[in-house]
């Protein structure tokens, strides 16, 4: 399997022509967070801001994400919503990040569980996160030219 970061580089960076496949796309989505949170954490930082940024991941749970994506929904429908987190349970870690007194200060840091996370190898590219940052200020440059 392709890593992450090259698909990244060639679907989402280098050119919007490959193949569309939903859960590549899904998976670099969630990566492209996690990537432009801790890069903006840097940038605040560097530029001496009392500001935090944070990514997290808040688990699996029921709700209607995969609407599109037919047999993945019917599975979390039908057996899924036993064993995985509901609504309120999959908010919990957002919360505790957005509001609780341990993490104040904090910044870059990727939570899952209430917790500090390790994140994949890729999330902690900084090269790759310094790309997407100058890739999506260019897009932005862009619409704002044409809008
Ligand atoms: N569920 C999980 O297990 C899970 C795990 C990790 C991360 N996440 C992330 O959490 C986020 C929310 O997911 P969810 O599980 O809550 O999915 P969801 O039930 O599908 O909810 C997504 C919400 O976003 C709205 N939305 C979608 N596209 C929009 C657009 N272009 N403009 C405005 N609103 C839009 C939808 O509005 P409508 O209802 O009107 O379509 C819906 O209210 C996603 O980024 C997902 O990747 C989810």
């Amino acid at each position: 399997m392709l890593q992450l970061t090259k698909l990244i580089e060639q679907q989402t960076v280098e050119c919007f022509h490959a193949r569309y496949n939903s859960l590549s796309a899904y998976g670099q989505s969630k990566l492209a967070n996690v990537l432009h949170a801790n890069e903006l954490a840097r940038r605040l930082k560097d530029n001496g801001l009392d500001i935090t940024a944070n990514s997290v991941h808040p688990g699996v749970i029921a709700t209607n994400l995969f609407r599109h994506n037919g047999i993945f929904s019917v599975i979390v429908n039908v057996f899924g919503r036993c064993v995985v987190k509901n609504v309120q349970q999959g908010a919990a870690t957002t919360c505790y990040v957005a509001l609780h007194p341990q993490v104040k200060g904090m910044s870059g840091k990727y939570f899952a569980d209430c917790n500090i996370a390790e994140a994949s190898s890729q999330a902690d590219d900084t090269e790759l996160a310094k790309k997407l940052w100058d890739f999506s200020l260019g897009l932005v440059n862009q619409c704002a030219q044409t809008s």
